[in-house]
């Protein structure tokens, strides 16, 4: 990582958390909040706003309330992931899993409670204009929703133990990953408002990147070290899962991989020499070379 992108995930740090403090209600549910929130995640979904916008020669500032939305949606997801009626998994981000530490009932509650306050932290953000807060919340709904993530969610369950091609694999993976990470570089999009060329090949690039981040963490599951990941190894193999690399073997996850990193430096490509690529540039490289 370079010097900016540091810099940008320190300013996403601090600001996180700020984001939830305690309420008169006085219960321990922002404790819990806050516990998956600070747990040392990567941030790579916020820092992709910023550095999309710094690319598109905004001022990242804008993405900052919209960065730390999306990653309360994300900490959200993982807390509802690890549940034992999920992929009952113990460890995240270096730590005991939400539920293990504040209980099952509490972790559901917490990502409800993360989730809501990403479309509030949008809402009265006051430095986006109303049209665009709305045009991001219309986004931001649908990436995380039964369209997006939580659809993914469920075809990722229900293909447990099942036989399914790879084409279906995709539209998981589509799904519960790349909605997500798609929304981070569209977002920006929304913000900045380029011309349709530009969005275009950003949502492209954006699409394969989202596609780069599932492959890599399903190889890191079954080839990953248990400490650098923070959580376990061998988790999709317990849960009979279907992924790259129990359809395609390590090999042929690996050419995956690849293959879609070539699609989006292309994509890129298009942007330049008007603009600046190379923080987006060094995006791919992390998401090929990422231990953790
Ligand atoms: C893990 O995401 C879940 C997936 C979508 C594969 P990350 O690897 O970005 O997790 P954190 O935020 O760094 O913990
Ligand atoms: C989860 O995918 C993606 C989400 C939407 C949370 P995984 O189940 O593979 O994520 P990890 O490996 O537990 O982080
Ligand atoms: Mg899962
Ligand atoms: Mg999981
Ligand atoms: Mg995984």
């Amino acid at each position: 990582m370079n010097q900016q992108m540091t810099e940008y995930i320190n300013l996403i740090n601090t600001r996180l958390q700020k984001a939830v403090n305690d309420t008169p209600l006085n219960t321990n549910l922002e404790e819990s909040m806050r516990y998956s929130l600070d747990a040392g995640g990567k941030r790579l979904r916020p820092l992709l706003v910023l550095l999309t916008l710094h690319t598109l020669n905004e001022d990242v500032y804008q993405g900052v309330e919209t960065a730390l939305a999306l990653e309360m949606i994300h900490t959200y997801s993982l807390i509802h992931d690890d549940l034992p009626a999920m992929d009952n998994d113990d460890y995240r981000r270096g730590k005991l899993t939400n539920h293990k530490v504040y209980g099952e009932w509490k972790a559901i509650l917490a990502g409800d409670a993360l989730l809501t306050k990403a479309f509030e932290i949008i809402s009265t953000d006051s430095k986006l204009a109303p049209e665009t807060k709305v045009q991001l919340l219309a986004r931001l709904s649908q990436a995380s929703g039964h369209r997006g993530m939580v659809g993914g969610q469920v075809l990722d369950m229900q293909s447990e133990n099942a036989d399914i091609d790879l084409e279906t694999l995709q539209q998981i993976h589509r799904a519960k990953t790349g909605a997500l990470l798609k929304f981070a570089v569209m977002a920006a999009v929304d913000i900045a408002q380029p011309t349709t060329e530009i969005a275009q090949a950003l949502e492209a690039y954006s699409e394969h990147l989202g596609l780069m981040f599932q492959i890599k963490d399903d190889l890191l599951d079954v080839y990953g070290d248990q400490d650098k990941l923070g959580k376990a190894v061998g988790s999709d193999v317990t849960n009979h899962k279907s992924t790259y690399v129990s359809l395609l073997g390590k090999e042929g996850a690996e050419e995956k991989l690849q293959y879609e990193a070539d699609s989006a430096y292309r994509n890129l490509e298009i942007l330049q020499p008007q603009y600046d690529t190379s923080h987006l540039n060094e995006i791919i490289q992390l998401f090929i070379q990422r231990d953790h």
